[in-house]
C-alpha cells in the first residue's frame, strides 16, 4: 500500500514539470562568447577566459557563468541524433571543458535554439528537446541560453515550456535563459518557465545607434518602457524578481564603440535595472580601468541586491539633458543614478524634493559609488559635473524615519 502511494505521488510530481527553483535568485553574472567572438570560439578561448577571470578578480566578484553561445557544435547531429561539439573547436569535448570550469569555480553555459537550426545554422533542438537536455546534463551543463530562430509559426510559451520540462526531466539544475527577443511578451508568461528572458533584439557597442535588429544600449534601455502598452512609469520592472529577470541583453562594456563614460553608464544602469551581467568583451585584453569598472563591488552590490526589485526611470528631462533612475534596495535603502544624456559635459542638479513619492519624507545620506565620496544628504540639491553620457551613482541610506 505504501509503495503504491509512493508510486502515485511520484507520478503526480513528475507530471508537473517545472523550472528549477532556487537558481538565479539574483541576476546571473558571467561571460558570453557572442558579442565579441561569434563563431570564432574554441576550447582554448574558454579556458583562457576562465583563467584570466580567476586572476583579474571577475570570478570572485560573481562572474561565474561562462556561456558558449551559437556555433559550438558540429554542423550535423551524430548517427544517434545526438548533438556533438565541433571536434576541431572542442577536441576534448564539452564534458572535459565543464570539468575544467567546475574545478576552477565556474559554471558552464551552452546555447541551443527552439527551431530545427540555430540562428547561425547549426542544429537546433526542435523535436530533440528531451534528448538534448539529457546530453547537456551528461556533460555537466549549468546554464542554457535558448534562442528563437527558424521557429516558423511555433507558439513561444509551448516551445519554451517543452525545453523547461526536458531540462527538468534530465534532472540537472540548469539556469534557463529564454532568448525570444520579447516578440511574444515573455514577461507575461515566462516567470514559471525560465530564470531570465530577453526583452529586445540584440545589443551592439553603441550608445543609442541602431543597425537593423541591433540597438545601442540606451535604445534598449528606452525600449524597456515602450514595450509595455499603457504601462506605468516602471515599464517592465514589475515583472522581474528573484529567479525571474528581464534580460536587456549582454554587456558591451569595454568594447570599442563606447567611450569609457558610456561603458560606465551602461554598467551602472544595467545594475539599476537588475539585468544579468554577462560580460561580452574580450576579458583577456581588457584595460585596467575596464577591469576595475566591471569588478567594482559596491556597484555590483546594487545589481545583486537581495530584495530583487528592478529599478525604473523616475524622470527624463530632455531640456536639462538629465535622466534619473532609481532602484529600491533591501534595508530601506535606495540607489539613484543620474545620466547626462547630452553630447557635452554638463552640471547636473538632482532636486531630491521631486522624488518625495519615493523618499516619503525621510532624509538619506548619499554616497557616490564610482568616486566613493560621501555627497551630503537628500535635504539639499546635489550638483555633479558629468561628461557626456556619464553617470553619477548614489547609494541612499536613511538618516531619519
Ligand atoms: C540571436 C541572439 C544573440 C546570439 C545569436 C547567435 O541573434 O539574440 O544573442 O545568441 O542569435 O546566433
Amino acid at each position: 500500500m505504501r509503495k503504491l502511494l509512493a508510486l502515485i505521488l511520484g507520478l503526480t510530481v513528475s507530471a508537473y514539470a517545472q523550472k528549477f527553483e532556487g537558481l538565479a535568485l539574483t541576476p546571473p553574472m558571467g561571460f558570453n562568447t557572442w558579442n565579441t567572438f561569434q563563431s570564432n570560439i574554441d576550447e582554448m578561448l574558454i579556458k583562457e577566459t576562465a583563467d584570466i577571470m580567476t586572476k583579474n578578480g571577475m570570478r570572485d566578484a560573481g562572474y561565474v557563468y561562462i556561456v558558449i553561445d551559437d556555433c559550438w557544435s558540429a554542423r550535423q547531429r551524430d548517427a544517434n541524433g545526438n548533438l556533438v561539439a565541433d571536434p576541431v573547436k572542442f577536441p576534448n569535448g564539452m564534458k572535459a571543458l565543464a570539468d575544467y570550469l567546475h574545478e576552477h569555480g565556474f559554471k558552464l553555459g551552452i546555447y541551443s535554439c527552439a527551431g530545427p537550426r540555430t540562428c547561425a545554422d547549426y542544429p537546433g533542438s526542435w523535436g530533440h528537446e528531451f534528448q538534448d537536455a539529457r546530453v547537456f546534463a551528461s556533460w555537466g551543463i549549468d546554464y542554457l541560453k535558448y534562442d528563437w530562430c527558424n521557429t516558423g509559426t511555433a507558439n513561444a510559451p509551448d516551445a519554451y515550456k517543452r525545453m523547461r520540462d526536458a531540462l527538468h526531466a534530465a534532472g540537472r539544475p540548469v539556469v534557463f535563459s529564454i532568448c525570444e527577443w520579447g516578440t511574444a511578451k515573455p514577461w507575461e508568461w515566462a516567470k514559471d518557465v525560465g530564470h531570465l528572458w530577453r526583452t529586445t533584439g540584440d545589443i551592439y557597442d553603441s550608445y543609442d545607434g541602431r543597425q537593423g535588429w541591433s540597438y545601442g544600449w540606451k535604445r534598449i534601455l528606452d525600449l524597456q518602457y515602450s514595450l509595455v502598452e499603457g504601462s506605468g512609469p516602471d515599464g517592465l520592472a514589475k515583472f522581474a524578481g528573484p529567479g525571474h529577470w528581464n534580460d536587456p541583453d549582454m554587456l558591451e562594456v569595454g568594447k570599442e564603440g563606447l567611450t569609457f563614460a558610456e561603458s560606465r553608464a551602461h554598467f551602472s544602469l544595467w545594475c539599476i535595472i537588475a539585468a544579468p551581467l554577462m560580460a561580452g568583451n574580450d576579458v583577456r585584453k581588457m584595460s585596467p580601468e575596464i577591469t576595475a569598472l566591471m569588478t567594482e563591488k559596491d556597484v555590483i552590490a546594487i545589481n545583486q541586491d537581495k530584495l530583487g526589485k528592478q529599478g525604473f526611470r523616475v524622470t527624463a528631462e530632455p531640456g536639462r539633458n538629465l535622466e534619473v533612475w532609481a532602484r529600491e534596495l533591501s534595508n530601506g535603502e535606495w540607489a539613484f543614478c543620474a545620466l547626462n544624456t547630452s553630447s557635452g559635459e554638463a552640471d547636473i542638479t538632482i532636486k531630491w524634493e521631486y522624488f518625495g513619492w519615493i523618499l516619503k519624507g525621510r532624509t538619506y545620506a548619499l554616497t557616490e559609488l564610482w568616486t566613493k565620496q560621501s555627497a551630503g544628504d537628500t535635504s539639499k540639491h546635489t550638483t555633479v559635473r558629468l561628461a557626456s553620457h556619464d553617470v553619477a551613482l548614489f547609494r541612499l541610506k536613511p538618516l531619519s524615519k
